[in-house]
C-alpha cells in the first residue's frame, strides 16, 4: 500500500481533535458513516491535500454534513450526488444543507456523472451505489490519475464483496483493522447509540449484528489507493468463485430485508415528488399525470423484485 498502516494511524491521530470538534453535537442519521470512518475520510483528503471532493450516495445526507462542516473552507469543493430524486430523504438533506457555498448537490447516476468532474486531483467517497457496482464505479473512476483514493462503505469482512474488493484494488485499507479500531472506536459511542433507535438495527453492535458474530466492528470503510492498471472487472469476477454471492441465502435475504422500506417509498413517493419538483427544480405547475406515471412504474419495480425468486 502506498501509505502504510502506521502513517495512516497517525494522519488519523493527527486530525483527531479538528474533527472532534467538527463533529460535536451532530446527531447519527439511519444509513450514514461512523465517525471513525470519516476521520479515515477527511484525514486522506488532507493528506493527498485534494481541493476536490466527490461523494456518490448522499441519502439523509450524514456524511455529507460531516464533510461539508469539516471542509468548510471555500478553497474545498465538495460535489454530492445522489440517484434518487423523489424521496423523504431528498426534503430532509436538502433542507440540512442548502446553505453550505462550497457544496453542490447533484442528482444523477454517478457512473455518468463522475467521469466529467474530475477536473483536479480529487478523493471519492462511494455509499451508494452498493456491493459490486460500488467496485465497478470505482474501477471506472481509478481510470483517471487524478483520483487520489477512493473510499468504499460497507466493505465488511462477513460481505462476499469484501475479498473481491482486497483483489481489485491491493493498495487498500480498512477501518476494522483491529489497531485503528481499537484506537479510535470510543469516537463512535453516540454513533452506536444513534443507531441503535432505528427498528432495523436495533440489536447491532460492535462485532455484532443481532445474534449473530459479525467478523468487522461496524460496516466498514474501505480506502483504496490510486490504481492505474485496467482490470475487466466480469472477467475477473467470472474466474473468482464470487459466483455464489449472487445467489440463495444472500440474494434472498437482500431482497426480502428491504419489505418495509419499499412500501414506505410508495407511500411517500407524492409528497417527495412534489417537493422536488416545486423546489428543487422550481418547477411552475405540477405535471399530476406524470406523477402517477411514475408511482406506476415504481411500484411496478418494486413488486417485481420482491416477488422475484
Ligand atoms: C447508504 S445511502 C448514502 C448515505 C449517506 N452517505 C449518509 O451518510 O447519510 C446510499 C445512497 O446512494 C444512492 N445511490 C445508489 N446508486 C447510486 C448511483 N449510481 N449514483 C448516485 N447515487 C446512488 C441511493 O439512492 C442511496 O440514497
Amino acid at each position: 500500500m502506498d501509505l502504510d498502516k502506521n502513517k495512516i494511524y497517525e494522519i488519523c491521530s493527527d486530525n483527531l481533535p479538528d474533527f472532534l470538534r467538527v463533529i460535536d453535537g451532530m446527531t447519527y442519521e439511519s444509513e450514514g458513516i461512523f465517525n471513525s470512518e470519516m476521520l479515515l475520510l477527511v484525514s486522506l483528503i488532507k493528506h493527498f491535500n485534494v481541493k476536490l471532493i466527490i461523494e456518490s450516495g448522499r441519502a439523509n445526507g450524514q456524511s455529507t454534513k460531516v464533510l461539508a462542516e469539516y471542509f468548510k473552507n471555500p478553497e474545498y469543493k465538495i460535489i454530492s450526488i445522489e440517484f434518487v430524486k423523489y424521496s423523504p430523504e431528498v426534503k430532509y438533506s436538502y433542507k440540512k444543507l442548502k446553505n453550505y457555498k462550497n457544496l453542490k448537490l447533484l442528482f444523477g447516476d454517478s457512473f455518468n456523472l463522475i467521469p466529467n468532474l474530475i477536473t483536479e486531483e480529487c478523493c471519492i467517497l462511494i455509499d451508494g451505489p452498493k456491493r459490486l457496482n460500488a467496485l465497478k464505479l470505482a474501477l471506472n473512476s481509478f481510470k483517471n490519475p487524478l483520483v487520489k483514493a477512493i473510499l468504499i462503505h460497507d466493505m465488511y469482512k462477513d460481505s462476499p464483496f469484501r475479498e473481491i474488493a482486497e483483489k481489485l484494488f491491493p493498495n487498500h485499507f480498512f477501518t476494522d483493522d483491529k489497531e485503528f479500531v481499537k484506537k479510535f472506536r470510543r469516537i463512535d459511542k453516540k454513533n452506536w447509540i444513534d443507531l441503535r433507535k432505528y427498528r432495523d438495527f436495533r440489536s447491532w453492535g460492535p462485532y455484532r449484528r443481532g445474534k449473530k458474530k459479525f467478523k468487522s466492528y461496524s460496516s466498514t470503510l474501505m480506502a483504496a489507493f490510486n490504481y492505474l492498471d485496467s482490470i475487466d472487472i466480469n472477467q475477473f469476477i467470472s474466474h473468482s468463485h464470487s459466483k455464489k454471492l449472487m445467489k440463495t441465502k444472500w440474494r434472498v435475504k437482500y431482497l426480502l430485508g428491504g419489505w418495509r422500506k419499499r412500501i414506505k417509498k410508495l407511500i411517500t413517493f407524492p409528497i417527495s415528488y412534489i417537493f422536488y419538483e416545486k423546489t428543487i427544480n422550481h418547477g411552475k405547475s405540477l405535471d399530476l399525470k406524470r406523477l402517477f406515471k411514475l408511482w406506476f412504474k415504481l411500484a411496478y419495480e418494486e413488486f417485481k423484485v420482491m416477488f422475484k425468486k
